[in-house]
């Protein structure tokens, strides 16, 4: 995670004035803005990812810490002092929805956080700071403009802690929305103040990020402090938020995606057409078990394998009782070469050839 550095990038920026910026995700691998990348793979379909097992990690990144997979979900838990948890896709939508049902993780100065982010720094967010259970935030950016922190937008949620809630993000070319358990709770347009009139519209193919990391450290400006609701209190670790699923869907089809200028407009973008690897990675029959496999061979076969190992079974006792009955055959040899041992001995004691005195 490039948190450490994004940290310190954030303090310089907040030194400048600016509060309540998304630390954990201030960096990109490749500005496409400013140099030449490579194209983003998309995803291409839509998808639901249930958190109760193993992600594929040809899909999913695990930027920084682990997940921990509990029947109801994945746990992104802070554990140690400073530690963070991140999970990044590795597919990108180009427009789309994503849903995402989520328990926050509880705790003054730490932040849950779903967002859609692009490679040039457009971002779409769902935003949990710890000390209020009852709320979440609605934020955006475009192409990384941080210059000022008015686009914040304020929900209310009972028990954001202890339920899962459905936080769905929809975004097309026109608008963007936030919708909580079925209710539209903001709406955002292309053309509008907020967004200088489209140039800061987020409109760029974007992946989805997924995080759980402390704002509430020594370095931070004062206003992120505040609005993280102050110091972690690192006696309380774990701070966990759990993730029960997540649907995404992209309104693109293709392979990729392609930054074909330096603007980062929706219209400088290529779609590369062809089938995305995700959706082959998706469709690709997870590795069988052993049971699986053996439920695969049919009844003609099982019954063959029944038989088959009914005689093996019978050979095996036959064997075994050839054995044993070998066994007391020269278990009887034994004894009578034993015995004229023993009769040796004695024999060679009475003659005085022994070396030992006993017997
Ligand atoms: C990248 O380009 C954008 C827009 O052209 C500019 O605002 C930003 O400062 C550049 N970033 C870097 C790291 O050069
Ligand atoms: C995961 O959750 C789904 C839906 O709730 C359920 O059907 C499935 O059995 C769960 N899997 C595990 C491994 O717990
Ligand atoms: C929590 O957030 C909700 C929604 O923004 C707000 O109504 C409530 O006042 C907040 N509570 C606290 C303690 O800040
Ligand atoms: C950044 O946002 C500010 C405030 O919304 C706006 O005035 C400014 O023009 C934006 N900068 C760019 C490069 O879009
Ligand atoms: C979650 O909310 C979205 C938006 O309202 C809706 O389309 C979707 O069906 C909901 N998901 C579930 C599982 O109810
Ligand atoms: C967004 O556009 C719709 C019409 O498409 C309009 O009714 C609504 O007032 C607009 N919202 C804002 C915040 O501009
Ligand atoms: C956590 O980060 C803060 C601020 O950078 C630092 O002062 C502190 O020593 C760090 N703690 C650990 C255990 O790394
Ligand atoms: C994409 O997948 C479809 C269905 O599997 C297949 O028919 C088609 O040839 C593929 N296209 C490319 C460009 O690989």
């Amino acid at each position: 995670m490039r948190s450490w550095f994004s940290f310190f990038l954030l303090a310089l920026i907040t030194i400048l004035g600016v509060t309540n910026v998304n630390a954990e995700y201030t960096g990109t691998d490749c500005n496409p803005l400013n140099k030449t990348c490579s194209a983003d793979p998309a995803l291409g379909t839509e998808h639901t990812w249930l958190f109760n097992s193993t992600l594929d990690s040809e899909l999913w990144d695990m930027r920084t810490g682990t997940l921990d997979y509990t029947s109801e979900g994945a746990d992104f838990s802070i554990k140690t002092e400073n530690a963070s948890t991140l999970l990044v896709s590795n597919f990108y939508i180009f427009f789309g929805v994503m849903e995402a049902h989520v328990k926050m993780a509880k705790g003054a100065g730490i932040i849950s956080s779903v967002v859609l982010q692009s490679d040039d720094l457009d971002e779409i967010d769902w935003e949990w700071v710890g000390y209020n259970t009852s709320g979440v935030q609605s934020n955006f950016f475009g192409k990384g403009n941080t210059t000022t922190s008015d686009r914040g937008g304020y929900h209310a949620v009972s028990n954001a802690d202890t339920e899962f809630h459905n936080y769905t993000s929809y975004w097309d070319r026109d608008r963007l929305e936030w919708w909580i358990d079925g209710d539209l709770v903001r709406t955002v347009n292309y053309s509008e103040p907020l967004t200088v009139y489209g140039k800061n519209y987020p409109q760029t193919p974007c992946q989805v990020k997924v995080s759980n990391w402390p704002v509430g450290i020594m370095g931070q400006s004062q206003g992120n402090l505040d609005w993280g609701g102050g110091l972690v209190d690192w006696s309380d670790v774990p701070f966990t938020m759990t993730v029960s699923k997540i649907r995404v869907q992209d309104f693109s089809s293709g392979k990729e995606y392609k930054y074909t200028g330096r603007t980062g407009t929706y219209d400088s973008i290529e779609v590369v057409s062809g089938n995305s690897t995700a959706i082959t990675q998706i469709n690709k029959k997870p590795a069988k078990t052993l049971s699986q496999k053996w439920d695969d061979l049919g009844q003609g076969a099982h019954i063959g394998v029944y038989c088959g190992a009914a005689v093996a079974g019978a050979l095996l006792i036959g064997i075994f009782v050839f054995y044993c009955l070998k066994q007391r055959r020269d278990g009887r040899l034994q004894r009578a070469l034993n015995d004229d041992v023993a009769f040796f001995y004695i024999r060679a004691q009475r003659h005085g050839h022994g070396d030992s005195e006993s017997t």
